[in-house]
């Protein structure tokens, strides 16, 4: 399936024949015999898409933008000096935000705390590298949960100052940061945290795929995790196919002007089981991109709550398609994964709670109610998280199908038809064939 040849290395192989003193990229390990005028990483890549960060080359170093979480990374190879043009931030530093982060690869001995790093990871075929993860860390993959079992789970610890910025979906750098904080890292040696934000420490990199632009920008981020690895020609040829993919389904998707409404939509319930009210949410411009691109038009007001059932009702009651975002709290804290009857009553989708009109909305009538939780593991991490950040070709694929049901779509990969009662798909490590 994918291509671990690297096609300039054979070529570099019979040049090096002719220039014996020249030393090629060395992918696995570190390098000996430093030479200033090599071009250490052959393979690049680059951002094509508005994936939300950038990366340059230079020698035996790769610089690295992360615009969302406002960060810089500099990688160099191990074994070549790292360029004396950079100062890292210090970890002392109580700067917040716009950190400036050095480190050495290719990666071996990382830590995981990010779950859309965690595919592009296996996609990569780099899951040898993962030797801890963050305490609270779950993910869906069965081959990923059987490697980190038994995996060290590492700390967060907390410093000064305690700033905190608000979490925010817009572009701008600083927008992504939590209070000054640190993985646990130094007791085992390890490189580096793949994690979501951006955060106040020498070694942890953040991965956003979640607040990239566009699609195509999300699964460019299995670019930015194959430079941490020199993995670059086999990220190029895996996103070459999953954008091949992605353009051929979006052509050949309905382009009709009578298109379907599709919203995302809440109720707000509390551990003690009362439903305070319900909300619509803002779609994110990937996903109202993705959504046009199979031929919907995405609910685009900004989140909006609501008290009253029958302001809610007449907010939706044009939609032809709902995507649930309710959690469904558990008496002893935590949430678990909402089922239909979860729906009916935290909704109102029944007569008996007086709201007897609810039947008459076509996303009900047309048992178009999904949920991105088909694939989900026994910690209820969905792989929403996980592939679908990536391979946007599949979830083209998925948007398409529920675009062009009649009533209500049940072949989707990670789409959960709820009306139809489609089960969830709990995966667990004994999964991994
Ligand atoms: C490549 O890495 C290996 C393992 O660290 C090392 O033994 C070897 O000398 C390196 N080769 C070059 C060309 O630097
Ligand atoms: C990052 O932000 C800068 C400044 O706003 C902008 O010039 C650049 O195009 C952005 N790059 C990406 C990849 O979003
Ligand atoms: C971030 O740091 C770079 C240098 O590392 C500096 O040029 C830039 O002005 C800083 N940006 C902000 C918003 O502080
Ligand atoms: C449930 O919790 C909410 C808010 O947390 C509170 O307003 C309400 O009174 C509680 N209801 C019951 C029955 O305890
Ligand atoms: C996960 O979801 C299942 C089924 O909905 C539930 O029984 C279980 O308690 C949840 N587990 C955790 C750890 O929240």
């Amino acid at each position: 399936m994918i291509f671990k040849t690297n096609i300039y290395l054979v070529a570099t192989l019979s040049a090096l024949a002719l220039l014996p003193t020249a030393i090629y990229a060395n992918e696995s390990g570190c390098v000996s015999n430093y030479d200033s005028s090599v071009d250490y990483f052959p393979d690049k890549v680059e951002s094509k898409y508005a994936s939300g960060f950038d990366i340059t080359y230079k020698g035996n170093a790769k610089y690295i933008r992360n615009n969302l979480s406002g960060e810089t990374y500099v990688l160099y190879q191990c074994g070549t000096p790292a360029p004396a043009d950079v100062t890292p931030t210090p970890a002392s530093s109580l700067q917040v935000g716009n950190w400036t982060k050095l480190v050495a690869i290719p990666g071996t001995k990382v830590a995981l705390d990010s779950a859309p790093a965690s595919v592009a990871i296996e996609l990569l075929g780099a899951q040898n590298s993962v030797a801890a993860t963050y305490k609270y860390f779950a993910v869906t993959s069965p081959c990923m949960q059987k490697q980190l079992d038994g995996l060290p789970r590492i700390q967060q610890n907390f410093g000064t100052p305690s700033n905190r910025r608000r979490r925010s979906n817009s572009n701008n750098g600083n927008s992504r940061l939590v209070r000054r904080v640190s993985y646990d890292t130094s007791s085992l040696g390890l490189q580096w945290t793949f994690t979501t934000y951006g955060m106040n420490d020498p070694s942890s990199i953040a991965v956003n795929p979640e607040d990239a632009g566009d699609m195509l920008g999300k699964a460019e981020w299995i670019k930015f995790i194959s430079a941490f690895y020199n993995k670059e020609a086999e990220a190029n040829t895996i996103f070459a196919g999953i954008e091949s993919r992605y353009n051929t389904l979006k052509a050949s998707s309905a382009s009709g002007t009578d298109k379907k409404t599709i919203g995302l939509a809440r109720y707000n319930k509390v551990a003690n089981g009362t439903i305070l009210g319900w909300s619509i949410d803002q779609v994110q411009p990937w996903l109202a991109q993705g959504l046009a691109d199979a031929g919907l038009s995405a609910y685009n007001g900004d989140t909006t709550s609501f008290r009253s059932a029958s302001d809610f009702y007449n907010a939706i009651s044009g939609w032809d398609i709902l995507v649930d975002t309710s959690g469904e709290p558990l008496p002893r804290g935590g949430a678990t994964i909402p089922m239909w009857s979860n729906l009916v009553s935290g909704y109102g989708f029944t007569s008996s709670g007086g709201r007897d009109f609810a039947n008459s909305l076509p996303v009900v009538a047309n048992s178009a109610i999904y949920r991105s939780d088909l694939i989900s593991s026994y910690q209820n991490a969905t792989d929403y998280n996980e592939h679908l950040q990536i391979q946007v070709d599949v979830l083209l694929e998925d948007f398409v199908k529920i675009a062009s049901a009649s009533s209500g779509a049940k072949d989707t990969t990670w789409y959960r038809n709820l009306p139809q009662h489609v089960p969830v798909d709990w995966v667990s490590a004994s999964n991994c064939k």
